[in-house]
């Protein structure tokens, strides 16, 4: 049996679009599996630890072999809470909006708590950064409200996703871009959103 994780990024409910995709590509990944287990967090509801001042010297404290206060060690036990929870899993879904040419800052808020030295990535002075988490298979969704065909350059959403989950050793990772969902009118968010579905359970029957 293996655990999926669907990390969606979208605050937007039943109304998301990348959220839509993401349900057809888990139907039909359910049905082809239905001993799997698949779990949801949805990183607008999820109780993310602040990545704040102490949580910041808890984590330079460690780094340093340096004590912990109480409060610190409970900062950073949250944290790791967070990271546990990922590193469970066997293969992940994403569904990612574009909010201002990045990804929205919620799911910023639960990489910086994912990302981190000797939990999920290593560091050596002689052979530099590697990934510690197993190479398992990623799905990532992505919506976007322009189209970015001829403005590639104007997307930082899916290359510094691919960038940051390659950095902790996620490499296989397959896509689905929905562009536009806004700027196209609704006809043609609605063509895209049903070839996303088409592709999505494509992707389903392998993952
Ligand atoms: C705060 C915010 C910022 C956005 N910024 C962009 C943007 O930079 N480029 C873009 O093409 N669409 C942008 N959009 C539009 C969304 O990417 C688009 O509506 C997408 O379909 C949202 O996905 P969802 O339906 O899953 O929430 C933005 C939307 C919001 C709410």
């Amino acid at each position: 049996m293996a655990r999926v994780l669907h990390i969606a990024a979208s605050p937007r409910g039943n109304q998301s679009k990348s959220l839509q995709v993401a349900q057809a590509f888990l139907e039909e990944y359910r049905r082809r599996t239905p001993n799997d287990e698949i779990s949801y967090r949805n990183v607008f509801t999820m109780q993310l630890p602040d990545f704040d001042g102490l949580t910041l010297q808890a984590k330079y404290n460690f780094l340093h072999a340096q004590e912990n206060s109480d409060a610190q060690l409970q900062a950073w036990e949250r944290v790791e809470a967070v990271i546990a929870d990922f590193k469970a899993a066997d293969k992940y879904v994403l569904s990612i909006p574009m909010w201002n040419f990045g990804i929205p800052y919620r799911l910023k808020h639960y990489l910086d708590i994912l990302v981190q030295p000797g939990y999920t990535f290593s560091f050596n002075p002689k052979s530099g950064y590697a990934g510690l988490l197993p190479d398992r298979p990623v799905v990532a969704i992505y919506t976007r409200g322009g189209d970015y065909a001829e403005a590639a350059h104007l997307d930082f959403q899916k290359p510094y996703m691919e960038t940051i989950l390659g950095f902790v050793g996620l490499s296989n990772i397959k896509s689905i871009v929905i562009e536009p969902t806004l700027s196209g009118g609704p006809d043609r968010t609605t063509e895209r959103i049903e070839q996303a579905i088409v592709k999505a359970k494509e992707l389903a029957r392998s993952f």
